[in-house]
């Protein structure tokens, strides 16, 4: 029989281990991580967090392949180095182009990462057309690709890539109008193909949701992957060991204007955190 699964003895009870706590990096190329962020910090609550937010390279969603991985690259080995033993790509661009890479380099450490909930959509729908909102590196990739060859071939898939989105929730309040503008633009295509269910498949989009649910309508169900993917970090980061200075969490950018970060974290991380001075990577 397997082993039940349980969990390591310092997730269990907070505050159990004064002394440190299992460090783990995630990253994004803006503020969309912060959307997964907040699931794993409510699944481990006793882990301790540092997310680089990649603004200054933001967004990934038009970069060549190589410029997403070697991005991932460097932000991995940054976060290795601070000491973390265990990483989250809570990006689905830099999941779909570089989490074979980073896993290929780093064998010892778990590598969790972030895709397109298409399998919880084709449980979800009612008439079988699902609409995917993605980057169009995302949808381009290979991995998504096999992805869509994996789902049983009566769902009627709609790829609408949104190249405009992430880059106007990372500048902000600045540029709601636009926003709101390219958010109704996308949910009218997937509006004309009928889908009752869309996933969002950029870590950006959960910030949006709500708009998009008001363009599609009430009877329109949608599909985020953020508790999805803290279960699984639960899973894969069982047994990381404790780093004996590491406690809550720690934001980092990679550019000076870390503004959209600020906002965005005090507004939806509920558990405290720190933004750091950028770094360059
Ligand atoms: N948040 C990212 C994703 O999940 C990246 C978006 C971008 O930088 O274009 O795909």
């Amino acid at each position: 029989m397997p082993p039940a699964l349980h969990m390591p003895a310092r997730f269990v009870s907070p505050g159990s281990h004064p002394a440190g706590a299992a460090l783990i990096g995630v990253f994004d190329s803006g503020v969309g991580g912060l959307s997964v962020l907040r699931a794993l910090q409510r699944a481990l609550p006793d882990a301790a967090w540092l997310y680089v937010a990649d603004c200054a390279h933001a967004p990934y969603g038009e970069r060549s392949t190589a410029y997403v991985v070697e991005r991932s690259t460097r932000i991995a080995q940054h976060l290795f180095e601070q000491g973390c033993s265990g990483l989250v790509v809570a990006c689905n661009t830099a999941t779909a182009i570089a989490i074979d890479t980073l896993r290929e380099r780093w064998p010892q450490h778990p590598v969790v990462g972030v895709e397109p909930g298409l399998k919880p959509a084709v449980v979800a729908t009612r008439n079988g057309r699902i609409g995917v909102l993605a980057t169009p590196a995302t949808l381009a990739s290979t991995r998504y690709r096999s992805l869509i060859a994996a789902q049983p071939a009566r769902f009627h898939i709609v790829n609408r890539p949104c190249p405009d989105l992430a880059g106007l929730i990372e500048q902000g309040e600045s540029a709601e109008a636009a926003l709101s503008h390219a958010i109704a633009s996308h949910c009218t295509v997937l509006r004309q193909e009928e889908v009752d269910t869309v996933v969002l498949g950029c870590t950006h989009y959960a910030f949006v949701r709500q708009a998009i649910a008001a363009q599609m309508g009430n009877d329109v169900h949608i599909v985020d992957t953020a508790d999805a993917v803290a279960q699984q970090a639960v899973r894969r980061f069982v047994g990381l060991p404790v780093h004996p200075e590491a406690h809550g969490s720690t934001l980092v950018p990679t550019q000076a204007d870390s503004q959209t970060l600020r906002r965005m974290a005090g507004a939806w991380l509920t558990d405290g955190h720190e933004v750091k001075k950028p770094v360059v990577l």
